[in-house]
């Protein structure tokens, strides 16, 4: 089928559509509705059906002949391992961790909060909730221990799931300290803490609360998939939003096991025995939806790769990685190979290395700069495909899919809309605009399967964030415009959400924790273009009366305030002290002015700001750092 038509009749027909795709999957009970709306008016898919994730990841194979296949490979630079595990390996594995949590108490409906490093223990303990119908919420292992406490507070874990250790380039993090300081700032105590030792780094035990994962694993009984409903919840994963206070995205069985298995063919055109590599971490939503689940939903082979694109040991990690596993469909975020581009521009290392099983190479998590497309497929030869997501959305809501029919690439634009995704611009009022007119990206109500039903425990935030502002439609927060063939073209945020080398941070977090600095009176942080990273964070800071800190040392304070708090991938390292920052006569801070202005060196004025003099201000704090757009090369 081609892809308008398969676009066009999964908008026109989405219960129909939805219908056939579940088809694809094997359900213990089929959904007795397709789409129906639930009690607080949420639309949910597959009311009715009962399925288990973990059954249709692992057993739902063994069963059907793919038992000998492997479903995982581990391949970690950082701690010179590789490992690979078959459908039957990891199935017999995930059965004896889902033993040892319910021997803890673990039981469908309980939550579980993973903190763990790319390690094949990571997928085995997610794999494992989903076995008892417990949810999981695994948390970035590179938050701090004050983020970790946050997501314990809200998801009120039975059980915490950690290892001792991150091992990163050139440093060993230590985790067991960061569990315990975040247990000690949480509120909700988990009741037992499982924790992997990894060879590199020991830790002390609190006895009666920390127990040891292989000698628990060992002693327990292999548990069976417990039947969950469709839509009972499968993990919650925060994400940055516009205040301190993360949201607990949800995500659903049903929707989510059916939308990610029709993803892998039609939109990644991958075949069961295939092997699909997203480099990215677990505790990112492409990690869930690309490195653990869909793979695995599909029959596929993943790959698990604890190192970088760069210095594990060099800018060939990924090219090597893809000859030894005979890698067909390659995902990662821009940044990585802007990194790569960077240490060899000429690609010279990929010349060592046998890629011919690669077909595709998918990118995402921020905007894919046409200077990087054009770099990456004139090193390749292969399509290059930029593809737009959230976390909310789970899987991509523009690319170009390529099980289909593959349509031309037009630079700078992630492509067309996925079925299922009716994709529209509005203006400030809601009204649709004309092509090639930039707005706010929204999604006309219903989402298809695999997207947020609603968010953890807070429905009415789920509403007021993304269905309030304009009724009808599902409102991304990001900005952007559709050309004359329907092509989308993504431009960045419209809210205070920045993304850091594909790391998704919330400025105004940022924000809440350096005005609670005893220096600082007022600040806005922005974000700023970087040509590794896509944006990091600037700080333009006002003191309070009477402090005589310097520029230099309240810089240092702050950046190491951002790196304790919220983790060292907060990036946090410019901070520039200003008289007056631009506000509205109403007293409101004018980041989007602020934002032009270290993007573009200037800014209309606006008409509602209370003292224009005050963009000469930041003019000049930028100017006197030589920092933003009007002083690159
Ligand atoms: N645990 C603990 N610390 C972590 C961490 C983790 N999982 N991940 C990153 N950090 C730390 C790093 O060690 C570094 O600390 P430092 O400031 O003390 O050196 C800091 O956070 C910043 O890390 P990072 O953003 O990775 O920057 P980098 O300069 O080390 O590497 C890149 C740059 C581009 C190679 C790297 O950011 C990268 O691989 N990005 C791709 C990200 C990605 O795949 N995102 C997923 C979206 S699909
Ligand atoms: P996350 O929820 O961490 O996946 O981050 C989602 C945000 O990343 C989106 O709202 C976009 O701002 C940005 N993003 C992700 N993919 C793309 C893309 N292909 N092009 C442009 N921006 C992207």
């Amino acid at each position: 089928m081609s892809y308008l038509e398969e676009y066009n009749n999964s908008i026109e027909n989405p219960t129909d559509f939805w219908a056939k795709q579940a088809e694809n999957i094997d359900w213990y009970k089929k959904p007795e509705t397709i789409l129906s709306k639930d009690d607080q008016g949420n639309y949910r898919w597959y009311s009715g059906g009962t399925l288990n994730t973990c059954h249709l990841a692992l057993d739902y194979h063994v069963e059907n002949g793919r038992g000998d296949q492997v479903a995982l490979y581990y391949d970690s630079p950082v701690t010179n391992t590789k490992k690979q595990y078959t459908y039957t390996q990891l199935r017999n594995e995930v059965a004896k961790v889902a033993g040892a949590l319910a021997d803890m108490g673990v039981v469908k409906g309980d939550t579980v909060v993973i903190y763990m490093p790319m390690i094949p223990e990571a997928a085995m303990a997610m794999l494992a909730c989903a076995r008892l119908g417990a949810i999981h919420s695994v948390v970035f292992g590179g938050f701090a221990p004050a983020e970790l406490a946050i997501r314990i507070d809200d998801a009120k874990p039975k059980v915490l799931i950690s290892a001792t250790c991150g091992v990163e380039v050139k440093k060993i993090i230590d985790y067991k300290p960061l569990l315990d300081r975040a247990i000690e700032l949480s509120r909700h105590k988990p009741s037992k803490v499982l924790i992997y030792e990894r060879p590199e780094q020991s830790c002390e035990m609190i006895e009666g609360r920390d127990i040891d994962w292989k000698t628990a694993v060992s002693q327990a009984a292999p548990a069976d998939c417990v039947p969950v409903a469709a839509t009972d919840p499968l993990y919650i994963l925060y994400t940055s939003g516009t205040t301190g206070t993360p949201k607990g995205v949800l995500r659903d069985n049903g929707g989510h096991a059916v939308a990610l298995k029709y993803s892998m063919k039609s939109l990644y055109n991958c075949d069961p025995g295939d092997v699909y590599w997203a480099a990215s971490d677990i505790g990112w939503v492409v990690g869930h939806s690309y490195i653990v689940y869909a793979p695995l939903l599909a029959g596929c082979s993943t790959v698990f790769f604890e190192g970088k694109p760069i210095m594990t040991p060099d800018a060939g990690a990924f090219w090597r990685v893809m000859e030894e596993y005979k890698v067909n469909v390659f995902f990662t975020a821009p940044t990585a190979f802007r990194a790569i581009k960077k240490e060899d521009p000429e690609a010279k290392l990929m010349k060592n290395y046998d890629l011919s099983s690669l077909r595709a190479i998918f990118q995402a998590g921020e905007r894919l700069d046409p200077p990087t497309y054009h770099w990456l497929k004139s090193i390749s030869g292969l399509p290059v495909i930029d593809h737009w997501w959230q976390t909310e959305t789970g899987w991509a809501i523009v690319g170009n899919m390529t099980g289909l029919d593959s349509l031309p690439c037009k630079v700078g634009s992630s492509s067309l809309p996925i079925p299922g995704y009716n994709v529209q611009v509005v203006d400030e009022e809601g009204e649709e605009v004309p092509p090639n007119t930039s707005g706010n990206i929204v999604i006309k109500l219903p989402l298809p399967p695999g997207t947020l039903p609603t968010l953890w425990n807070d429905d009415k935030r789920f509403k007021e964030s993304y269905l309030s502002e304009f009724p009808g439609y599902f409102s991304t927060s990001d900005g952007g415009y559709i050309d004359e063939d329907g092509y989308v073209f993504i431009m960045g945020r419209t809210d205070d959400v920045i993304n850091v080398a594909g790391h998704r941070l919330s400025t105004g977090e940022m924000e809440e924790l350096i005005g609670a600095h005893e220096a600082v009176a007022e600040c806005a942080v922005v974000g700023i273009e970087d040509s590794l990273k896509g944006q990091i964070p600037v700080g333009f800071v006002i003191l309070k009366n009477g402090v005589t800190i310097t520029e230099e040392a309240l810089q240092a304070e702050l950046a190491l305030l951002i790196r304790q708090e919220i983790g060292a991938i907060g990036c946090f390292k410019i901070a520039l002290v200003v008289d007056r920052l631009p506000k509205t006569r109403s007293g409101k801070i004018l980041r989007k002015t602020i934002r032009k202005i270290t993007d573009e060196g200037d800014a209309p004025v606006p008409s509602t700001i209370d003292d224009p003099d005050s963009l000469s201000e930041i003019k000049n704090a930028l100017a006197k750092r030589k920092i933003g757009k009007a002083f690159q090369d």
